[in-house]
């Protein structure tokens, strides 16, 4: 991946703790994103957890409360984690980009893809965070998590269902994301989404245990 002339990079503190991390994150202004929105949301959860779990960035419940996960999308996965036998608490949950990206829509702030410039830029945090929680398993909510982990942009179809290797984690697994499923107009469609989403989430789980030992 190339080099940016600004990044998270410069705000990394010296020392890799998770407290220190997420300290300096709270500051960091290493792309625009920060402008305009109100918490860097940094990931949060069980320090030494087998699994990762990362999603693109937060959304507006997310930026009000300052923690991952916990709007509408957070509710789908954690109903999905549930009935695939994964307890949130022994998970780390992240994001690809820790700050809210949104333009307006009325009141609403309506949630905005990050660009490939936002993720790299934001690459640094979710280096550290591997880095300190050391997961066997890494799991992708999506294509813009997908981009983070792996360096390049990828497609979600020719990425599932197996897991990857990459220079930053030994094993990678890409998933649909949360909000991908709700945002399905059709009630079938969603389901059909929904159920593999949970399918995904099972293989993994028994992919982690076949490892264990
Ligand atoms: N969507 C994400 O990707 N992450 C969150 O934290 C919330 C919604
Ligand atoms: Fe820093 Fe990431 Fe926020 Fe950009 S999105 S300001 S790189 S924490």
């Amino acid at each position: 991946m190339r080099r940016l002339a600004r990044s998270a990079r410069s705000f990394l503190p010296a020392q890799l703790s998770m407290a220190q991390l997420r300290e300096s994150a709270a500051g960091c202004t290493g792309c625009d994103l920060y402008k305009h929105a109100t918490h860097t949301v940094f990931g949060e959860g069980a320090v030494r957890a087998s699994m990762m779990f990362v999603g693109e960035q937060p959304g507006d419940q997310e930026d009000l409360a300052g923690r991952p996960f916990v709007g509408p999308a957070g509710r789908i996965l954690d109903k999905a984690l549930a009935e695939a036998g994964i307890a949130r608490r022994d998970l780390y949950v992240t994001n690809a980009v820790k700050h809210f990206k949104w333009e307006p829509q009325g009141k609403r702030r309506k949630h905005k893809k990050p660009s490939a410039t936002e993720i790299a830029a934001c690459r640094p945090w979710l280096e550290a965070e591997i880095a300190v929680v050391k997961p066997r398993v890494i799991v992708c909510l999506g294509v813009t998590a997908a981009q983070a982990v792996f360096g390049k942009a990828v497609r979600l179809n020719e990425m599932r269902k197996r897991p990857w290797s990459t220079p930053i984690a030994p094993s990678v697994f890409v998933t649909v994301h949360p909000s991908a499923v709700l945002r399905h107009p059709d009630a079938v469609e969603r389901d059909h989404e929904y159920r593999g989403f949970v399918e995904d989430l099972r293989s993994i789980r028994l992919h982690l245990r076949s490892k264990a030992a």
